[in-house]
């Protein structure tokens, strides 16, 4: 017998004559990231141990010790004094083992009634279920950061984008507003998630579920899940929670992404619509007036790793058969690694939000380049001259052209030549060339129109 003290074998190991190799240990253990999921397991554990004892699986006493070993393990861990071992595999097989060190036999009646597979999966819902609350307040904060910014710039106009061509005023209120859309819909998909992943695995055992008489609904209440899992075969299988998790991370690092990037390309000396603060820019040595937007740019970048944490979960569990395979144990790393993501992303979005300095006269100013006001003259011949649209569109394309070619805006153009364009262009048109003029009419539901953004704003605060 060469098996080695300490090691996992000790706790499973009575038919191996012989401690892992080397490489195996390197390969199979998850203790270097798993301890991150200590907490999860001690409460756990508890939950366990309390149920064993309620229904006469172990005695009082013995719970009452296990409570107490894994009170003291927890502290050990906390205060940085717990001697985490790669010989012992996991956050599962470290903790059993120490509180076995620390109290003796009880210790060793602890994993009675179930496995490490329903341990396991009950220890990363948890841990994944924080994560979704997190997610959701983290989101409502940069919800807020924006409903704040978009009612400080309620009527302020820029230009409004198809194709990055300029397309119509907009006003910014407007613009920001749309990014609190898109985090509403992040926000439902983790709350979704959420409701749907909370239920426990424990007593599901290593598949089958166990000839103990567990009170799953017992463990499950003091855990905060709902119900206890319906099906031990799927309770030990199934990882859709990751799934959930890393979906949603991918849609709202694509959306902080899409911010990103508009703050990157506002902050051009080109647009200038916007200055980051010092707080989220870098300098370059060799170029003295660089400020380059840094944070924005690695929220940008950032959403690819989440993404490719979601594209290897479905992947690692694509061709895997019923119930636990090892493969499984792959579900953590790129788990935390989205979270940790997610969760930066998210604050520095905020605080790029709160802490930019907004230009709206370089905003105003580029509003009505590119003939943006073109679709409000279109509109002017067929509301007071009753034009239709079509006709109306190509009297426009004419105006546009001519002042093309005498290289003003349409704004700029004489009475002569519009009324040399379409007889029915009298001075009346103005009016409606300007950009405030044109937003303000922009009154349709979910238009750009101040007063629409700032009803938007008001709704917002309300459900915020
Ligand atoms: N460390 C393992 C994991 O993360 C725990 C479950 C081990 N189960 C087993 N049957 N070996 O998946």
């Amino acid at each position: 017998m060469s098996e080695k003290a300490g090691s996992g074998r000790d706790l499973w190991g009575g038919h191996f004559s012989s401690g892992p190799a080397p490489l195996m240990e390197q390969i199979n253990a998850s203790i270097g990231f798993d301890k991150r999921l200590y907490a999860q397991d001690i409460r756990g554990s508890i939950a366990h141990a309390r149920m064993l004892a309620h229904s006469g699986i172990i005695s009082e006493e013995d719970c009452d010790a296990i409570l107490m070993g894994l009170e003291t393990i927890q502290d050990e861990i906390e205060q940085g004094k717990f001697a985490f071992s790669t010989e012992l595999e996991d956050i599962h097989l470290n903790i059993e083992s120490r509180l076995t060190d620390l109290i003796g036999e009880p210790g060793r009646r602890l994993h009675t009634g179930r496995s490490r597979n329903d341990q396991v999966a009950t220890d990363l819902r948890l841990w994944t279920r924080d994560a979704l609350d997190r997610a959701v307040m983290l989101i409502e904060s940069v919800m807020r950061a924006l409903v704040e910014r978009a009612d400080r710039h309620a009527a302020d106009v820029m230009p409004g984008f198809t194709h990055l061509q300029a397309a119509q005023p907009v006003t910014f209120g407007h613009h920001l507003l749309a990014y609190v859309e898109m985090l509403a819909r992040d926000r439902s998909r983790f709350a979704d998630a959420r409701k749907r992943m909370n239920v426990s695995p424990l007593g599901a055992a290593a598949l089958a579920g166990t000839s103990f008489p567990v009170d799953r609904s017992m463990t499950a209440e003091e855990l905060g899940f709902d119900a206890p899992c319906d099906n031990s075969i799927d309770a030990v299988s199934d990882r859709d929670f990751v799934l959930d998790y890393l979906a949603g991370a991918s849609i709202l690092a694509v959306h902080l992404s899409r911010l990103a990037e508009e703050l990157v390309l506002w902050s051009t000396p080109q647009f200038g619509f916007v200055r980051m603060s010092e707080d989220f820019t870098s300098g370059s040595s060799i170029m003295p007036q660089k400020r380059n937007p840094d944070a924005a740019e690695l929220v940008r970048g950032k959403s690819g790793r989440v993404i490719g944490h979601l594209q290897a979960m479905l992947v690692t569990l694509k061709g895997l058969p019923m119930t636990y395979s090892k493969d499984m144990q792959e579900d953590k790393e790129g788990l935390f690694d989205a979270v940790d993501t997610v969760e930066l992303c998210l604050a520095a979005s905020r605080e790029m939000i709160r802490s930019m300095q907004v230009f709206p006269e370089r905003m105003e100013a580029a509003a009505g380049v590119g003939f943006t006001t073109a679709t409000d003259l279109a509109d002017w011949l067929v509301r007071v001259k009753g034009a239709p649209f079509r006709e109306a569109h190509s009297v426009s394309a004419r105006a546009v052209k001519r002042a093309e070619e005498r290289g003003c805006g349409l704004e700029d153009l004489s009475p002569d030549d519009l009324a040399a364009i379409d007889g029915r262009l009298e001075a009346a048109v103005f009016e409606v060339l300007g950009v405030h003029r044109s937003v303000a009419s922009r009154m349709s539901h979910g238009g750009t129109a101040p007063e629409r953004v700032r009803e938007q704003v008001a709704r917002w605060r309300s459900v915020l």
